[in-house]
Order: structure tokens, then C-alpha cells, then sequence
């Protein structure tokens, strides 16, 4: 694993953001996208930059169930206010929480996958090492399926809505086998209160209690986190 440390969030974006332009330049035509307030800086300096991505495909991680897809906070109304609206892709497909069957909705949407190999995914993580909703205990091999969410992310999201009543409890994610697919992968994590799960990401046993720990066995991963979030590193 390539770990950058940076200043703060907005150095990490940038640098995120150089990572994805020579994807580019070298011929990524897919990105795979993630939710929460950790890619805005990327996004915000993709907005800014003359990239043009009207020729490339996005696919995102997950999608809470149950939401409309117009709810202010469904994952689908975050793309397109954080970025598709200002910089579109040719397709852009994020999970539908919607569906009448959730698990057809999964299986439909890693044969999506299968057709658009992920070139270059973005992941952030979650305070319990989650990376898009898998969380501990996921199988490391898992493809897009139905996940119920565990209290602390129930806990870590609800700021988003009025009351933790308002909290779906399910999602739709890409499993972790899913993410490991992508050719290439970079996870940004700041703040201090990353830093557990990035030290148990980075220097802890691969295993599936800190399910990012999983990506020491992907060969081409890059994590960019702030001083804060490398503050429990020992090296
Ligand atoms: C959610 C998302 C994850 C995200 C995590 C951390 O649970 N499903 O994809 O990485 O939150 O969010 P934040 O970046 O806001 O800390």
C-alpha cells in the first residue's frame, strides 16, 4: 500500500484529484465513486478543473434503501449535487435502493460492474473500517447485496437527517469482493477520528472485523489521509 499523507483534506483532494488525471491521461474511462463528506474536496476539485469526463462511465458504491432518489440525502441526490450536475458522465450508475427486490437490483448491478470494469475507485471509510457499507464481519469476497447497517453508522450518519428515526437501516452496497476488482484504488481518510481504522487498515491483520484491512492484498493502492488520520501510525 502507497500511503501520501497531506496537509488537510483540501491538499488531499488535489492530490486525489492528480491521481485520477493521469488515470485519465493513461486511459481510465471508469470511475468508481464514493459517498459522505470525505470525496467532496476531490469532487470539488474535479468541478474545478477542464477535465472533461462526458465520455467516461461512473459507478458508485452504494445507495441507502428505501429513499427516494430525490430525498436530499439518498446517495443519488448527493452525486448529482456534489458533482454530476456540474461535470456529467456519459452513464453514472449508483445502486437502486428503490428497487422491488433488492437482491435483483444487486445482481443487476454486478453484471453493470462485470461490463464496466472499475479502473480507478475511490473509497472513503468508515470509523469501524467500513469502506461503502460493508461492514464488520462482511465477507471479503462479497459482491453488490443488501446490508443492514450497525448502530455506529447508524450513529455516524444521523447528523445528515432530523432524527435517527429518519436513518434508513438498510442499504445496497458493492460487496468487497466488488471493490477489489477495481484496477486501482484510492481510499482518503482525514480527521482524527479515522485514525483507529486507518492504523488497523494499514498495520493491522487482514480480517474481516476492519474490512478495509482487506485492500493490503489488492497490488495497486494509494491512501491519502490527513496528519490527523496517520496520527496512530507507528511508523
Ligand atoms: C458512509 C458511506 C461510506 C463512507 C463513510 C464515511 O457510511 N457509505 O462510503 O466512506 O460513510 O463517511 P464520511 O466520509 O462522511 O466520514
Amino acid at each position: 500500500m502507497d500511503v501520501k499523507i497531506v496537509k488537510d483534506k483540501v491538499a488531499g483532494g488535489q492530490a486525489a484529484f492528480e491521481l485520477i488525471k493521469a488515470g485519465i491521461d493513461n486511459g481510465a474511462k471508469v470511475l468508481g465513486l464514493a459517498t459522505g463528506s470525505t470525496p467532496i474536496t476531490l469532487y470539488q476539485a474535479m468541478i474545478a478543473s477542464d477535465l472533461d469526463f462526458s465520455n467516461m462511465t461512473s459507478i458508485n458504491l452504494d445507495e441507502y434503501v428505501g429513499l427516494a432518489e430525490d430525498n436530499p440525502q439518498s446517495y443519488h441526490q448527493f452525486m448529482k449535487d456534489n458533482l454530476f450536475n456540474q461535470k456529467p458522465f456519459a452513464h453514472s450508475y449508483v445502486p437502486n435502493g428503490n428497487a422491488a427486490n433488492i437482491e435483483d437490483a444487486a445482481a443487476d448491478y454486478e453484471q453493470i460492474i462485470a461490463e464496466n470494469p472499475i479502473d480507478i475507485q475511490i473509497l472513503g471509510i468508515g470509523r469501524n473500517g467500513h469502506i461503502g457499507f460493508n461492514e464488520p464481519g462482511s465477507d471479503l469476497k462479497g459482491l453488490t447485496h443488501k446490508v443492514q447497517l450497525t448502530e455506529s453508522t447508524i450513529e455516524a450518519n444521523k447528523r445528515f437527517f432530523d432524527k435517527e428515526e429518519d436513518v434508513p437501516r438498510y442499504a445496497i452496497s458493492m460487496g468487497i469482493g466488488s471493490i477489489m476488482k477495481g484496477k486501482q484504488i484510492l481510499l482518503l481518510a482525514y480527521g482524527e477520528d479515522k485514525a483507529d481504522a486507518i492504523k488497523a487498515t494499514i498495520e493491522g491483520p487482514v480480517t474481516p472485523d476492519v474490512p478495509a484491512s482487506v485492500l493490503q492484498e489488492h497490488a495497486n493502492v494509494t491512501l491519502i489521509i490527513d496528519e490527523a488520520a496517520a496520527s496512530k501510525l507507528s511508523k
